[in-house]
């Protein structure tokens, strides 16, 4: 089976700064990269780096970044057959700044991301008949998400939804997504109250359930997800790594969660697997050039 990823594709321009700057603020960073990234990519690549077949429906414009960042997917065996080429618009970017903790900001300009529409839809549909799973982000057009997820929901193909970055949703999205994996920022503009700590990640994940989520699970890096389904709930242990660059970890933990549903584990070793891919991507600079192997992936589970 496979993984169908409908998302975006980005091209990141990555600045290593010693302190993130200040409004009105001029500064000397350490280094710079051009790095292919965006939500969709990374997590297509994050599955298939763990042994998936995937294949990602999306867009790029027809300029350099755009064909760069087809062929390092096609490289990384992920399938484009799906990725449509925008003559009207441009690959999206994403300008990074990375910390010396790892902390990061991100600005997207959506270009080619934010054209998906039907055309793109319909070609995702018409690959759910092989699908173990379909991984959604916010980078694209909110419609072609909601409509992908009720073709999806409607032949059976469980629809992980990352709810990044955060944004307002409307209510009838959340029957349509079996898992929904926001960090505490994301679960925060879901809910509208602060999602800290237990407490607050059990309340959080309590009210998305009964707006129709069937499984929550909120990210909170160093301290590990909190997770609730029907008649389950617990916390997924956090691994103890030293972290240089947060960029693209969530990415790396719904590839993991998903590369391990398409490989038939129970959901609580999928979430282990999110969590050690998650790990390992804060341990690397990055975007998909930070994302584990199968190898890296097996190596921190067996410890
Ligand atoms: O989640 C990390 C990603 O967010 C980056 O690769 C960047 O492109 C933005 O989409």
């Amino acid at each position: 089976m496979t993984v169908l990823v409908f998302g975006s594709i980005n091209m990141d321009l990555a600045a290593y700064v010693p302190v993130l700057p200040r409004a009105g603020e001029t500064l000397i960073g350490d280094n710079f990269r051009t790095v292919p990234g965006g939500k969709g990519a990374n997590q297509a690549v994050a599955c298939a780096r763990l042994g998936a077949r995937v294949e990602m429906f999306g867009r790029v414009g027809d300029d350099g970044f755009g064909r760069e960042h087809l062929a390092v997917l096609s490289s990384e065996g992920v399938g484009i057959a799906g990725i449509a080429v925008d003559r009207s618009a441009k690959t999206g970017v994403a300008i990074i700044e990375v910390d010396r903790h790892g902390e990061n900001t991100i600005v997207v300009i959506s270009g080619a991301n934010m054209e998906i529409g039907e055309e793109d839809v319909d070609r995702c549909a018409a690959a759910l008949h092989r699908a173990s799973a379909l991984l959604l982000q916010l980078e694209v057009p909110l419609d072609a998400n909601l409509e992908i997820a009720k073709l999806a929901q409607a032949r059976g193909v469980p629809v992980i939804l990352d709810p990044a970055p955060a944004r307002e949703l409307p209510e009838e999205i959340f029957s349509l997504v079996d898992i929904l994996t926001p960090n505490e920022v994301e679960a925060e503009s879901l809910v509208g109250f602060a999602v800290n700590g237990r407490e607050t990640a059990e309340q959080a994940a309590a009210l998305l359930r009964q707006q129709g989520v069937g499984r929550v699970v909120i990210k909170m890096a160093h301290r590990g997800a909190y997770y609730a389904g029907e008649n389950e709930a617990g916390w997924v242990k956090p691994f103890d790594v030293k972290a240089v660059d947060t960029v693209a970890a969530g990415d790396a933990f719904n590839g993991g969660v998903a590369a391990a549903i398409a490989e038939g584990t129970g959901f609580k070793e999928a979430l282990r697997w999110g969590a050690a891919a998650g790990a390992l991507t804060v341990m690397r600079r990055g975007a998909i050039d930070s994302l584990p192997t199968r190898a890296d992936l097996d190596l921190l589970l067996s410890q």
